[in-house]
């Protein structure tokens, strides 16, 4: 079976962007920045972004360029004990997904609820005891609730149906669309919010550099973390996307590009939400300081009062906002998706449209089942920590170790990508990726268990949601080796040569 090629360089960069900007980048990034130093974030953000970020991008890019497979296939053929890292990378994928499309699904119906603004006068108690029925614990799985759970299976569908269509008739096509609508719809409310009385001080807020905190470990931390999830590296998208090059295209010039607009888009989330943080803490009096600033509060909490609060155009404000969220959100989830979707295919031989279905119609049924529920929140929330800091930091730890020292293939991967790339990677590239960033990392591992550990329970049910949140990084681990021993005897068929590839291409 011919591999499928991405149809043009734009279009691939189109999709990387596709799935680097998501809801990382508007309703994570903000608050991460505001809570770790404000403009003094910025140093540690940008340092993440040039060592260990965009290094780890050509690697990722040049893996899946060179051995031509998804992670389990990629790794293996560089060594046949490596097989497991890709594997658990598609665990970590198939976590994130499952939680993933239940946030592009809220954003939907607020995007809806946005037009008359239906939470009423108190976001916060509509969000939790009326849209999502939250309970405090995880027992209740057996709530079902049908809006959102409707919602869902639109998003499961669309994302499935693109990825059926394959990598250039799907992937390419949609993000040559989205990403531009994308840009416009944010870069309108951005605008928008900087219009808004007290935008300055929510800049000045968000911007005012706060050194002390520059001097935490934990900010350095959160700057690493930031910039994995991302970017999308370390959870098998990067290599995946990239199997689909051709042997020509350029690598290290594609990686600065996704890098740059990815944070671009990132600081100019910034800036749009902290602006409007500004106006409502002008409106209110309550000090942004006192306001939520990240996740499931800023998107559904604070936009929603501030919309309430807008003097005009408030509707289009709400669906401006929603819509980017759904947007984002989507074209990650399409690359997240592709990863399990795209193992099966290469590792099993299963067609695209069989691949398509059966794994991606399992992780729909196991997401529609957990997410929609009273427990869905806290499922979300519990998986979302412990697979970002235990399985993507982690894996992309093992990850680099592996490839740079075990295998000592950072040479190898220098040159191919150097091969085809305008601008070539040399000593820098090997100390940011091969001493700098696992240094770094082996410390935010230590350093965030430490603190988990230490940290007074304050749920009562922590117990349960510790237990829950060891077993999905666990279990990501265990399924990722497991996968490597079943499969141990079964060789992967060698990489298609350029000339194979194009014969086959030419007797279709
Ligand atoms: N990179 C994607 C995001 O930022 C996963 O949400």
């Amino acid at each position: 079976m011919v591999r499928e090629n991405w149809g043009s360089r734009v279009g691939f960069i189109l999709a990387a962007i596709g799935s680097a900007v998501g809801l990382g980048n508007i309703w994570r990034f903000p608050g991460v920045a505001y809570e770790n130093g404000g403009g003094a974030f910025l140093v540690p953000y940008l340092v993440a972004l040039t060592t260990a970020g965009i290094p780890l991008l050509v690697m990722e890019f040049t893996i899946g360029r060179r051995f031509k497979g998804s992670a389990p296939v990629a790794f293996r053929r560089m060594n046949k004990n490596a097989e497991a890292i890709g594997w658990w990378q598609v665990a970590v994928s198939i976590v994130i997904a499952v939680y993933y499309a239940a946030i592009i699904a809220w954003a939907g119906w607020y995007g809806w609820f946005s037009v008359s603004q239906q939470w009423g006068a108190d976001p916060g108690t509509f969000l939790m005891a009326d849209f999502l029925q939250a309970s405090d614990g995880f027992g209740d799985f057996t709530t079902w609730l049908p809006g959102i759970g409707l919602a869902m299976v639109v998003v499961w569908a669309f994302t499935l149906l693109v990825i059926g269509a394959g990598i250039k008739k799907g992937i390419e096509t949609t993000s040559k669309v989205f990403i531009p609508l994308l840009l416009v719809m944010f870069g309108v409310l951005v605008v928008q919010a900087l219009t808004l009385d007290g935008a300055v001080e929510g800049l000045n807020a968000f911007f005012t550099p706060d050194w002390e905190k520059v001097r935490e470990p934990g900010v350095w931390l959160a700057a690493y973390g930031q910039i994995f999830f991302s970017l999308s590296i370390g959870f098998g998208i990067m290599v995946t996307y990239a199997s689909y090059l051709k042997r020509k295209s350029d690598i290290t010039t594609s990686a600065f590009t996704v890098g740059f607009a990815n944070s671009s888009f990132e600081i100019l989330a910034g800036i749009g939400v902290f602006a409007a943080l500004g106006f409502i803490a002008y409106e209110s009096g309550v000090p942004i300081a006192e306001q939520t600033h990240s996740g499931v509060g800023l998107a559904f909490v604070a936009f929603p009062t501030i919309i309430n609060t807008l003097p005009y155009l408030a509707g289009l404000f709400g669906v401006l906002f929603f819509a980017s969220l759904v947007v984002a959100g989507w074209t990650s989830m399409v690359s997240i998706v592709q990863v399990p979707v795209a193992a099966m295919e290469d590792r099993f031989g299963w067609g695209r449209v069989k691949a398509t279905a059966v794994v991606g119609g399992a992780m729909a049924v196991v997401s529609l089942l957990l997410l929609p529920t009273a427990s869905g929140l806290m499922f979300l929330d519990v998986s979302d920590y412990y697979i970002n800091q235990f399985g993507i930091v982690v894996a992309a730890l093992v990850s680099i170790v592996v490839t740079v020292w075990v295998m000592w293939r950072w040479k190898e991967l220098r040159d191919d990508a150097n091969a085809t790339s305008t601008f070539k990677v040399g000593p820098i590239w090997f100390v940011c990726l091969g001493v700098i960033t696992p240094v770094m990392l082996a410390g935010i591992l230590f350093l965030s268990l430490r603190d988990l550990l230490a940290a007074e329970p304050g749920l009562e049910a922590y117990n349960q949601y510790q237990a829950f949140g060891w077993a999905l990084a666990g279990g990501a681990l265990a399924f990722g080796t497991i996968m490597a021993l079943i499969l141990r005897r079964k060789e992967v068929p060698p990489i298609e040569t350029e000339e194979e590839a194009h014969e086959v291409e030419a007797a279709l």
